[in-house]
């Protein structure tokens, strides 16, 4: 009786083992990316979902954008937003403890999609950061219509290599398991000959 309870244990316990080295030999930082960031912006939690869990998969340091004024509350909002995609109106951010990106060799950086295209908030940092020799990864967030997100965010960001842009639909409505496949398979496909 002992003897085959502890023959289940020992059988589960390797399997678990097996498991856990295999779901890290997919994670992105045993191929050589060097060090990663990841940046992101978020009001109502779905792009924070998602930096996450990046950050979980791949050992990131993780830095979050916020504006220095709050947003109204729906629908003021959405005006507010189309304002602010003015470059005389982005929003200032709050801009303490901004990691130094040289320090790092592959950026991510997300926010949610709002009017079609890339958040003031977001196009307030990259307006403000050169990011000359870096290769930076795009993801949105997002309720439906993605519209010109990584076509605009390429041509505002600065200097950068662009590669391996990701969209993602009401994350938070998303089953988690779903979500969670979806990145570690956007993950798989990065090629470190791509830097
Ligand atoms: C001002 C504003 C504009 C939006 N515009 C769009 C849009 O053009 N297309 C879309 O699919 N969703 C749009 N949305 C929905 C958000 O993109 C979506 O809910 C996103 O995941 C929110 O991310 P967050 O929770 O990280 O803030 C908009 C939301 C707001 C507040």
């Amino acid at each position: 009786m002992f003897k085959s309870l502890f023959l289940f244990f020992a059988t589960t316990l390797s399997l678990s083992l097996l498991f856990c080295q295999t779901s890290e030999a997919e994670n992105i930082n045993n191929r050589d990316f060097g060090k990663i960031l990841v940046v992101y912006y978020s009001l109502s939690g779905n792009t924070r979902t998602i930096a996450l869990t990046i950050k979980e998969k791949t050992n990131a340091d993780i830095y979050e954008i916020k504006t220095e004024n709050e947003y109204p509350g729906s629908p003021m909002i959405y005006i507010t937003a189309k304002k602010q995609m003015n470059p005389k109106n982005y929003p200032k951010l709050k801009n303490d403890n901004i990691p130094d990106i040289n320090k790092y060799d592959l950026i991510f950086i997300g926010g949610p999609v709002w009017w079609y295209t890339v958040p003031a908030p977001i196009l307030s940092f990259l307006s403000q950061t050169d990011f000359k020799g870096k290769t930076v990864v795009p993801f949105a967030t997002h309720g439906g219509n993605y519209g010109k997100f990584f076509e605009d965010f390429e041509s505002k960001i600065k200097n950068a290599k662009v590669i391996r842009g990701q969209e993602f639909k009401k994350v938070l409505k998303t089953d988690k398991n779903l979500l969670d496949k979806k990145i570690s398979d956007w993950l798989a496909t990065f090629n470190e000959k791509e830097l």
